[in-house]
């Protein structure tokens, strides 16, 4: 199969990359990153998580960040919601997307939103009907797809069995996550391909994290298979509170250095991105965790 033309980077950085942190990060800094991040070229960013702040302090803020953002007209910003709650808010911030967050393991579901696979389906059900009715597109997040810090082995069908509930749900797209970044290229593929048995490969998305540094090669597997959606953090920022050890997402910038290498379309500035990325390590007083970020930004210093 030859490779897409062009593909859809969803930026998580905002959420999925800030929501770890330790350090209270203001209101401004994250609205300054989704406008630098819309203006980069970005038709779609993961802005805001409406969880509870007890369990996520650093996504407290997000009615203010959705309120503070200057949005460009066409693109999407998404937010996460675990319940009604969480979608309640998500309206009212005016979120153009939710995003329901499931998982393929029965002891995260557990420890990250405190009850089981079946629970969290029947919590979504409501969601998805209140999204419908307010013509809200409706993604969702399948976590642990490729291994689980608690449980181990993950199995492919128990994948294949989220992926068709949340299809039943009336999900616009499903995300294919590895949450602690254990997978490996074979095991991917064998896992989009299985996905797609049930979903329409168009509308599967890949969501990686990097902590094995396996995130690009499984990004190119995925992209061998028919995968044209994936997700990203801008300076590799993230991880989930709920699994631990779990480090950043695949970092924005050496995907797009990757797609554009490859002839794929992105649409997004990748000089843009890089600027982006030193702009919020330097706030978050570290070096950016993407290697074709810091070479370029070194490059331009020389
Ligand atoms: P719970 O304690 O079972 O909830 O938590 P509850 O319904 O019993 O409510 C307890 C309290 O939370 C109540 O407040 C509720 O009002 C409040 P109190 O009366 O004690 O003051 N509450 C809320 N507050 C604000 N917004 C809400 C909300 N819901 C309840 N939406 C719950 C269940 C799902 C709320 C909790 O477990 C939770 O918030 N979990 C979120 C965990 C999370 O955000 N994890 C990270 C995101 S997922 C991720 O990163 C993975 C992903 O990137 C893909 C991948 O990489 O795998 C997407
Ligand atoms: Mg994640």
């Amino acid at each position: 199969m030859s490779l897409p033309s062009k593909v859809k980077i969803i930026e998580v950085g905002p959420r999925d990359g800030l929501q770890n942190e330790q350090q209270t990060i203001p209101a401004d800094i994250k609205i300054e990153l989704v406008n630098r991040l819309t203006n980069a070229g970005f038709a779609n960013i993961e802005a805001a998580s409406f969880v509870s702040p007890k369990w996520v302090p650093q996504m407290a803020t997000s009615s203010e960040v959705m309120a503070g953002i200057t949005r460009k007209p066409g693109a999407i910003y998404s937010a996460l919601v675990p319940n009604m709650k969480g979608f309640e808010a998500a309206l009212a911030a005016k979120a153009d997307e939710v995003v329901i967050f499931g998982a393929a393991s029965e002891a995260f579901s557990q420890k990250n939103i405190n009850c089981s696979i079946a629970e969290s389906i029947e919590r979504f059900r409501d969601v998805a009907e209140a999204a419908k009715q307010n013509k809200l597109r409706l993604r969702g997040s399948i976590s642990c797809a490729l291994g689980c810090p608690y449980q181990g082995e993950v199995s492919v069908e128990s994948v294949a069995d989220v992926v068709k509930r949340l299809r039943d749900l009336g999900c616009d797209e499903i995300d294919i996550a590895d949450t602690i970044g254990v997978g490996t290229p074979n095991k991917v593929q064998a896992v989009m391909q299985r996905a797609a048995k049930e979903f329409s490969i168009e509308r599967l998305s890949g969501h990686f994290h990097d902590t094995y540094g396996q995130a690009l090669a499984n990004i190119y597997a995925s992209l061998e298979v028919g995968i044209a959606i994936f997700h990203s953090s801008v300076a590799g920022l993230g991880g989930c509170p709920y699994a631990k050890g779990a480090t950043g997402n695949v970092a924005t910038e050496d995907v797009i250095y990757m797609m554009q290498g490859l002839g794929i379309e992105t649409g997004i500035d990748l000089h843009a991105v890089v600027e982006i990325g030193q702009f919020i390590s330097k706030h978050l007083g570290r070096k950016a965790v993407s290697r074709a970020g810091n070479a370029i930004a070194a490059k331009r210093l020389a």
